[in-house]
């Protein structure tokens, strides 16, 4: 069976030959011409941050030129589950190749043992934070605290041959994928369960979802683990976003990998980025104190339309740069139709809530906010509030998304070293520079 290093090594000289074709023979080769449109408009548009993994286009993300709806019938499922094995999706984030179920059943197995080495210290540091500080923080300080334990740093300070840096990187990420849940299930005891169980045991049989479903306090419930799997799965990977490209942007200096996945949780605070998880959940919250539970479509339309006459904006709808409803969004409705959350409850309601704005919401933006491009749900419309439904705290609904795009972004991160791609440094340009330039 191979593993994950001998599959992505088997990988490495196509992709290095189509790199040094591409610097040799089409150096100048235009792909865009740069508008002052781009250039104001944050870059939009402009096809400028190589990724490997994947590509984005308005029509959603392909993973190494595969859609979601293809990879959702190739993807290995785990034994007893119906969700993608978000370690098949990592699998073939990296090595752009379906697992067999022997490779799966030995990825899971890999990451699952190295468990075993998350630092002592790294526990200590993060059972100190204070318990006021909101979970996401706590990930972020204590991400940055690892750093003498990384692999790839050690590597680097041994002066590692730049061919050879991908294997150390990869160490780190691997070590990443399960010591990022059972660090942020661990903020999560200490923050919400009195640090109960947060040192239960792990199944070394499980997968990362089934693990940290242990660590929650979750053991053997079915249905939040596979919803960890679907979340995991899909929120993996969006090209080029604000917390993607921050990590790459980072780790382009040759920042170790666990400080560069604090950078992506910080840029994902952000009400436009994943920040819009929260803010969409508190939205649905406000409309449902206010309307009720199945308001009518005309009591929803006004309600929106007072939110935009005040001058904010609705979260939950939009997308920077998709133009159609967001692909991931299917799933995540397909599986909220096949949960058994109590109608009466407070997360039965809102995700009904949801149901009924999916619909109502885009009419209401067209005719009163004919700015926005795309007024389609976007999928934090949905994904925060069905953690929140399932009884997840609002405070920590961020730091389960940034453990998937953490998880995602270290194999673009193991691919740019082992594409020897050089630090990112784009030109700064002013106004007056480009006055000059009309
Ligand atoms: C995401 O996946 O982070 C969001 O869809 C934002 C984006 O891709 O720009």
């Amino acid at each position: 069976v191979r593993t994950i290093f001998d599959a992505v090594e088997e990988r490495l000289p196509e992709r290095l030959a189509l790199a040094a074709k591409l610097i040799k023979e089409h150096s100048k080769a235009p792909l865009h011409t740069v508008t002052v449109e781009n250039v104001m408009g944050g870059m939009r548009g402009l096809p400028a941050v190589l990724w490997e993994v994947s590509g984005t286009s308005q029509a959603g993300i392909t993973y190494h030129g595969r859609t979601l709806r293809e990879l959702q019938e190739l993807l290995p499922r785990w034994p007893g589950s119906e969700q993608v094995s978000p370690e098949a999706m990592l699998w073939y984030l990296y090595t752009a190749s379906v697992p067999s179920a022997a490779e799966l059943a030995q990825f899971a197995r890999e990451l699952v043992r190295r468990a075993a080495r998350l630092p002592a210290e790294a526990l200590r540091f993060c059972d100190a934070l204070p318990q006021d500080v909101d979970s996401s923080a706590q990930m972020i300080m204590t991400l940055t605290a690892m750093g003498p334990h990384s692999q790839f740093a050690h590597a680097l300070a041994e002066g590692v041959p730049k061919a050879q840096m991908w294997r150390h990187a990869l160490e780190d990420a691997l070590d990443s994928h399960i010591f990022v849940p059972l660090l942020a299930a661990r903020i999560y005891a200490n923050k919400f369960r009195d640090g109960q169980g947060k040192a239960t045991p792990l199944n070394v049989h499980g997968d990362m979802a089934e693990n940290f479903a242990i660590r929650m306090g979750r053991s053997g419930d079915k249905p939040f683990t596979e919803l960890i799997r679907l979340y995991w799965a899909l929120h993996m990977d969006h090209g080029a976003n604000v917390s993607a490209h921050s990590m790459r942007l980072s780790s382009s200096a040759w920042t170790d990998p666990y400080p560069t996945m604090a950078t992506g949780l910080i840029a994902g605070t952000g009400i436009l980025h994943a920040g819009a998880i929260l803010q969409a959940i508190q939205y649905n919250q406000s409309m449902l104190a206010a309307l009720g539970p199945a308001p009518s479509p005309a009591a929803i339309d006004a309600h929106v339309s007072a939110t935009l006459a005040a001058g904010r904006i609705v979260p939950g709808f939009g997308h920077a740069l998709l133009r159609g409803v967001d692909p991931r969004l299917a799933p995540i409705v397909k599986f909220v139709q096949g949960c058994s959350l109590p109608p009466e409850s407070e997360g039965g309601q809102l995700l009904q809530l949801i149901g009924q704005t999916s619909t109502v919401v885009p009419a209401v933006l067209r005719r009163r906010a004919p700015k926005i491009k795309s007024p389609a749900p976007n999928v934090d419309s949905l994904s925060g509030c069905l953690m929140y439904a399932f009884g997840l705290e609002l405070d920590f609904v961020l730091l389960v998304m940034a453990c998937s795009r953490g998880m995602g972004f270290m194999s673009q991160y193991v691919w740019d070293r082992a594409l020897g791609l050089p630090i990112e440094r784009p030109l700064s340009i002013t106004m007056d520079q480009i006055v000059a330039k009309l």
